[in-house]
């Protein structure tokens, strides 16, 4: 009789459906709401550089690691490391690893949440035609109410997490390659529409020049890019490796990787592309924190041709991407629910959106009454509010370190043989893989961190 083991999830239907579900989950509101932002924060050019590098020479060759141990454990990222330790005959503490992507995704869904609530929120608002021929004033101030009003925050983030919940209940697979088939292409031209349009605000130059020309830059700010290569890649808390312990043996992992970090990359720099020269032209501060892209982009529908239908379409695509991400921030918990506790998959979903609801309340409220709540952590951060600091240790902090340890177990802790045979290859990029796993990305990671904290 056969002894494999009984396979309790489902496997992608081919190579394309794995891609487009891992590009689903890396493209989301960290491209389009998050990457201006905090170019905008920490000064432009520098930033964006020192991205793209973390994203080559970290960000890829993790996901490299953390989809093959995810097709290797084949089970949530809690057990798949428990199960590789073993096979590899080392500690079992291996699978805290995967105890605290869980607690990462669980922490950044209850503020994604939220933010993908304002984007859904941002489709009947310009729906509406409330930002036709709107200044740039009356754009903040209408954002501005609209973030002092808990209520409809709540609202909104309530929808976001049952819309979320819902598609994790009936499996990742059913309704995840649909939608990400049409919608991310969708996306992306309707962000070539908006970079169209900030052609033609005579400040497209400006923006370029702001997201490309080097500059000065601060520790901190090193690390928030860092940070923002795994957040932005989906990387450093199990998401990727869950998908990946849904793929079939008889894949690249390698092309794979190197596709989804490529398209990932360039609807970032497009978002950046359409965002800043709008934001210059309207003399609007690019540091304007995690309101911009609500502050800008409804000035260019309010004014371009066809702006209602495009905002519209625009808004109710990114509320898509957020929605593929979100399915994968969550899916490591489910999954573990399922293969530990013996729960449906209904039952788990249920029980992990009503507690990441929950947590999303203090960022709910970090926009209105616990606007002035902040507090401070040496050498990290000042003045943070609940949101802020939920973003901060999550984004900054619990990604690259789940990704350094993750980067140390491939590199170093499971066997050549092993990861050879998974890459099934031992040809000249399985040598620079681990070049890259074993040395530069977990010596890069300590150097950011070190830096951050100013004791290099
Ligand atoms: N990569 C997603 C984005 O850029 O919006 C966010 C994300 C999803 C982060 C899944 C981490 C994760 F595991």
């Amino acid at each position: 009789m056969a002894t494999q083991k009984k396979l309790i999830h489902e496997q992608w239907s081919s190579r394309t459906a794995f891609i487009l579900a891992a590009t689903g989950s890396a493209v989301g509101l960290g491209n389009i709401w998050k990457f201006p932002y905090i170019t905008g924060e920490n000064g432009g050019g520098t930033f964006v550089l020192i991205y793209l590098c973390c994203v080559a020479l970290i960000g890829i060759p993790i996901m490299i690691a953390e989809i093959m141990l995810g097709r290797r454990g084949k089970q949530s990222p809690i057990n798949t490391m428990a199960a590789l330790a073993r096979e590899e005959g080392r500690h079992p503490g291996w699978k805290y690893l995967g105890w605290m992507g869980v607690i990462a995704g669980f922490l950044i869904l209850s503020y994604y949440s939220v933010i993908a609530g304002w984007a859904l929120a941002y489709v009947f608002r310009t729906g509406s035609g409330l930002f036709l021929g709107a200044t740039a004033d009356g754009v903040n101030s209408i954002f501005n109410d609209f973030v002092g009003d808990p209520e409809k925050l709540l609202l909104w983030h309530t929808l976001f997490m049952v819309m979320t919940m819902v598609v994790v209940a009936r499996g990742v697979k059913n309704g995840l390659e649909t939608a990400v088939t049409f919608l991310m292409p969708m996306l992306f031209v309707l962000l070539l529409v908006v970079v169209i349009y900030a052609m033609s605000t005579g400040y497209f130059y400006q923006g370029l020049e702001f997201l490309f020309t080097p500059g000065k830059i601060t520790g901190k700010a090193i690390l928030i890019a860092m940070g923002h290569a795994f957040f932005t890649l989906s990387l450093g808390m199990g998401a990727i490796m869950v998908y990946g312990s849904y793929l079939t043996k008889d894949h690249s992992i390698v092309q794979a990787s190197i596709v989804i970090a490529l398209a990932d990359t360039l609807v970032a720099l497009l978002a950046g592309m359409a965002i800043f020269p709008v934001v210059f032209a309207n003399g609007l501060q690019p540091g304007a924190g995690p309101g911009l892209i609500f502050q800008t982009l409804p000035i260019a529908f309010g004014h371009m041709p066809g702006g209602t239908l495009v905002g519209v379409m625009f808004f109710t695509l990114l509320v898509f991407a957020a929605w593929t991400s979100a399915i994968s921030l969550i899916e490591p918990a489910v999954a573990w629910l399922v293969e530990n506790r013996g729960h449906s998959r209904v039952y788990a979903s249920v029980v992990m959106g009503i507690m990441t609801w929950l947590v999303g309340l203090g960022t709910i409220f970090s926009f209105n009454i616990w606007k002035d709540v902040t507090w401070s952590i040496p050498f990290l951060f000042k003045n943070y509010r609940f949101f802020d600091t939920l973003d901060y240790l999550t984004a900054n902090i619990m990604l690259p370190l789940g990704g350094l340890f993750i980067a140390l177990f491939a590199g170093w802790i499971m066997h050549k043989t092993s990861s050879s045979d998974e890459l099934a290859t031992t040809a000249g990029i399985y040598k620079t893989w681990r070049f890259l796993v074993r040395y530069v990305a977990p010596v890069a990671v300590i150097i950011v961190f070190l830096k951050a904290v100013g004791a290099v």
